[in-house]
């Protein structure tokens, strides 16, 4: 069957960094389907020959070495344009009739990308099912939402509804395009298609889990939309939580969307709500020094651009082992991770000074953008007695695999239109992602907030935060990727 993309938001960012790059990078690889046509709508006045041209500069910046003019030019001739406005009835009208135009008479599976302002995203929904655009009569017929997803869980769940009225649940797909990275998808094969991790994989052998998405980037030109955002909603309500969830689920009896996210639901359901003294003692926020000086954002702002936060899933496999969740903007350098901690072994046999124990096990995965597995254990240093030493095993990507390791967009954009959501979001899973984050966003308006410390930019965040995990007996694993 046809495939018909159709770009809501089509002059954007959105689409001309990530969207029409992935698309277009898949037509290059051969992977689109050969009657594949995307449509772009937005207000801007442009005909479909300038949509082309423009994007055609746009994605040979964000492609560069990747980008061939004559493979684009075969791709641009897939790209149709239609100037109009999506608070406006009568242009989702015309888009009906575009639409029945460019597609086979036999019809076509169509995937509507949602790449707008999140406040027109009703408003955009209702006029598709309105035109009859929802209607399953002549093909698939299914939206991407992207992120963010409400603002609280009251506006999720109004988003919700508002999407349930015109598609079902399973028409829906809600973006959080860190699962569509490699590495986050390797986690689960690392998990479930060995056998040496699962049995280590928990709360005997386990001591606690760092989850890091460090980013050396400050707010830049995004000021006054990261200032009424800051980092809870921004990272932790979506990708940290996510990063959470694949980390702690227990194996789907098979993989398929509905079975893998009842999964990561039942992480959610089991994650501890903090009360009373926990906001404080359980979390540390920030904000990177020159912060109200960005651009956009208001002076003395306390929203914060850095946080880490410590949970508790109240399961049979994690029931005691922390969770640790860390991310924030202008830090060391740009590294997303995962360290699973391991204990101490239980007896030393070895003379290793006054600690009497050495440094525990520590897998590292590696999820950006050095994209790897470190596995890091005790050697004995030769010739030096029993000295030990920590050493590691270390996989990279890039060193054993050939090829660029693809974007998550061009993952994303082809799952949508196969119609495999297991890397999307469902409904009450981003409605209980809102629950755990609602109460803190709460309690730092308020006497329980921790402090907000100020860090100087090119740092693992606030000195804070180092003391808070001294205090627990533990240390951040903080150290930048080798990038070769
Ligand atoms: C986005 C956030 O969702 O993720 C940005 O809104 C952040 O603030 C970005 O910079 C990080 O994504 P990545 O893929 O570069 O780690």
């Amino acid at each position: 069957m046809a495939h018909t993309f159709v770009i809501f938001g089509a002059s954007g960012d959105l689409t001309s960094r990530k969207l029409v790059p992935a698309l277009y990078l898949l037509h290059r690889k051969r992977r689109l389907p050969p009657d594949t046509t995307v449509v772009g709508l937005a207000r801007s006045a442009w005909t479909s020959a300038s949509w082309r041209a423009s994007l055609a500069e746009s994605t040979a910046h964000w492609t560069g070495e990747q980008f061939a003019r004559a493979s684009w030019d075969e791709f641009a001739a897939r790209l149709h344009y239609q100037r109009g406005d999506l608070q406006n009835a009568d242009d989702f009208a015309r888009l009906a009739a575009l639409l029945s135009s460019l597609e086979p008479p036999g019809g076509s599976t169509r995937v509507y990308y949602l790449a707008t302002l999140p406040s027109l995203y009703e408003t955009t929904v209702a006029h598709l099912g309105a035109a009859g655009l929802a209607a399953e009569d002549s093909g698939p017929r299914r939206v991407v939402i992207e992120k963010p997803f409400g603002s609280d869980l009251a506006t999720a769940h109004h988003l919700n509804a508002a999407l349930h009225r015109v598609f079902r649940e399973p028409q829906v797909y809600r973006i959080d395009h860190y699962l569509g990275k490699e590495t986050v998808q390797n986690l689960l094969v690392l998990r479930f298609a060995n056998t040496i991790f699962e049995p280590v994989w928990n709360r005997n052998y386990v001591d606690h889990v760092q989850i890091t998405v460090a980013e050396e980037v400050a707010v830049g030109r995004r000021g006054a939309l990261y200032d009424a955002t800051g980092v809870l909603r921004d990272m932790f309500q979506n990708h940290l939580l996510q990063l959470m969830m694949t980390t702690a689920m227990e194996a789907p009896a098979r993989f398929t969307a509905d079975l893998v996210r009842d999964e990561k639901v039942k992480v959610l359901q089991a994650v501890r709500p903090f009360q009373g003294a926990d906001f404080a003692a359980n979390a540390v926020r920030g904000q990177y020094e020159g912060y109200t000086a960005e651009e956009g954002v208001r002076p003395g702002s306390q929203t914060a651009t850095f946080a880490a936060i410590k949970l508790w899933v109240d399961n049979w496999r994690w029931q005691g082992v922390p969770f640790y969740l860390r991310s924030g903007k202008a830090m060391s350098c740009r590294t997303t991770q995962i360290v699973v901690q391991f204990r101490c072994p239980p007896h030393m046999l070895f003379d290793v000074g006054k600690r009497r124990t050495v440094e525990a096990n520590r897998l590292v995965l590696q999820i950006q953008p050095a994209e790897g597995v470190q596995l890091h254990f005790q050697t004995k240093v030769p010739d030096a007695g029993m000295q030990l030493r920590m050493t590691d095993l270390d996989f990279r990507f890039r060193r054993e695999f050939s090829g660029d390791i693809p974007d998550a967009y061009q993952r994303l954009l082809m799952d949508a239109a196969a119609g495999d959501a297991s890397l999307f979001a469902r409904s009450d899973e981003v409605e209980l992602c809102w629950t755990i984050i609602d109460p803190l966003l709460a309690a730092w308006q308020g006497p329980v907030a921790p402090p907000l410390e100020l860090y100087p930019p090119g740092q693992w965040g606030p000195e804070g935060s180092l003391d808070w995990m001294r205090t627990q007996g533990r240390e951040w694993f903080d150290v930048c990727p080798v990038l070769h």
